[in-house]
């Protein structure tokens, strides 16, 4: 890993820790992530017994009493980069484990089911799509949720009214993440795209909301300039063109669903 990677990791690790305790009020979308990733893969389970189910990137743990639910007999074990996520989570029974989703503290084909929703966007999707295929026993299955290039398309395209720097991370496309599954020696068994709607009234809540996940920009390209009262004031009324006819304000969520099994 570079010195560059390692300090973006450290950066996104703050951010997410900054906001643990504001996380569980805000995070609508990632609940509704995790009900679409639950109801996607109903008919994907993996081909044996669970015993281990591991949930990468648990942010406050949301996934792991519906995890508890389709497999009742299965250790849990949460992991998260972020000591402060996990110290919000409260579900008993589990497993904490602070680690990196890129670099997985487990031994080969030990985990029967591994979950991941809205963290792998932040990550290398072959490194860690690699880790997952080493973790999971032949016949496991990957279920996971992240983000593709439509997300926050509406804040993006306001912003580049405002000025040139990068506000939005980038999202990798759908056929990016099948490709790394396939470099990784998994098999797609079902993927799909299902745009959510995050609605507030308007910007200030909408970016609030933003903030209060965890989920600010980060990288290279970043704004490290306040925008000012005059840019505030451009920002919003380009992000008025997006208002919806019952007069929400919308910001899109371009989730992405994966079910990936490793050959048996
Ligand atoms: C948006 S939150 C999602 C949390 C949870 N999965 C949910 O559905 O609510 C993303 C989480 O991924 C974690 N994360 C991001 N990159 C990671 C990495 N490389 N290794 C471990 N955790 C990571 C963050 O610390 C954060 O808690």
């Amino acid at each position: 890993m570079s010195a560059n990677d390692d300090t973006r990791k450290s950066e996104i690790r703050r951010a997410f820790g900054r906001a643990a305790s504001t996380y569980d009020n805000a995070a609508s979308v990632q609940r509704a992530a995790v009900a679409r990733l639950f109801a996607f893969t109903r008919a994907l389970p993996p081909a044996m017994p669970v015993r281990y189910t591991l949930d990468a990137g648990c942010g406050t743990g949301q996934a792991l009493p519906g995890l508890a639910v389709r497999f009742p007999h299965a250790h849990r074990i949460a992991l998260d980069f972020s000591a402060a996520m996990l110290a919000h989570v409260r579900t008993p029974g589990v497993l904490p484990v602070c680690a990196d989703i890129e670099r997985l503290p487990f031994a080969d084909a030990a985990i029967e089911l591994y979950w991941s929703s809205l963290a792998l966007q932040w990550c290398d999707p072959a490194a860690a799509l690699a880790e997952a295929a080493r973790v999971l026993r032949p016949g496991g299955m990957a279920w996971i949720a992240t983000l593709g290039p439509r997300t926050l398309y509406e804040l993006r395209t306001a912003f580049a009214t405002v000025d040139e720097d990068s506000h939005v991370i980038d999202f990798f496309p759908i056929s990016h993440w099948l490709a790394a599954a396939g470099d990784a020696g998994l098999i797609v068994a079902a993927h799909a795209r299902e745009p959510l709607h995050d609605l507030a009234a308007d910007l200030r809540e909408l970016l609030g909301n933003i903030k209060a996940i965890g989920a600010r920009s980060v990288g290279d390209g970043r704004r490290r300039r306040t925008l000012g009262r005059q840019g505030w004031q451009l920002l919003q009324s380009a992000y008025e063109a997006f208002r919806l006819p019952g007069g929400m304000l919308p910001a899109t969520y371009d989730l992405i669903l994966l079910a990936l099994r490793k050959p048996a």
